[in-house]
């Protein structure tokens, strides 16, 4: 199992980061980590003027080499961030200008990895993506939450937790 791990945040190093980071560690062989902050990705253009940008080299790269694509977030106002939303519409062009490569996403398992201060995250976040998965015929795999602060916080005050719940959610996920 190859998993693609798109991160967005607006901090590189942050507490989304380390959870991914965390996650990552436990399965080296199986996951790659994309940042989107190394890449340039226009919003979502009605006239496709901007496919000269990183969108669809990387998303050819995700589909044609991983077996499962989590996308990972923090929780901005109740919603994913802004650089997670506009990667999110930018799958749009693959049901428009670029079908063949879009219907390669069905039956390629989707999940989703998050932190954000509360410990429960109001149900619309994660339906934002269940919704999106299910119209692309992505199963879905479910979310790893994990609460952290508004300060960037060590991942060692969280070992308990992510001990028990990473390897949970992986099992149940790739089941
Ligand atoms: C603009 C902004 C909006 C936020 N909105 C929420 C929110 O709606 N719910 C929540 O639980 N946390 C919210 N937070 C807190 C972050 O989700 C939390 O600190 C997260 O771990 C930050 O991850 P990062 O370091 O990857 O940015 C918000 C933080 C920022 C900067």
């Amino acid at each position: 199992m190859k998993i693609a791990i798109v991160l967005g945040t607006s901090r590189r190093n942050g507490n989304t980061a380390n959870l991914v980071e965390y996650f990552i560690e436990q399965y080296p062989a199986q996951c790659t980590l994309f940042h989107l902050s190394n890449y340039d990705i226009a919003p979502y253009d009605y006239n496709f003027n901007n496919q000269d940008d990183d969108f669809l080299p990387l998303i050819t790269n995700i589909i044609e080499n991983y077996d499962a694509i989590i996308l990972a977030s923090p929780v901005y106002w109740y919603a994913p961030s802004a650089q997670m939303k506009v990667f999110m519409d930018r799958l749009s062009d693959l049901l428009v200008i670029n079908k063949p490569l879009g219907r390669k996403l069905k039956g390629m398992s989707a999940g989703v990895i998050a932190t954000g201060v509360v410990s429960k995250p109001n149900t619309c976040f994660e339906e934002i993506f269940r919704a999106t998965f299910n119209y692309l015929h992505m199963p879905y795999i479910g979310m790893l939450y994990c609460t952290y602060a508004d300060e960037i916080e060590n991942i060692a005050s969280h070992q308990q937790y992510l001990d028990k719940h990473v390897s949970t959610y992986v099992t149940t996920a790739f089941a």
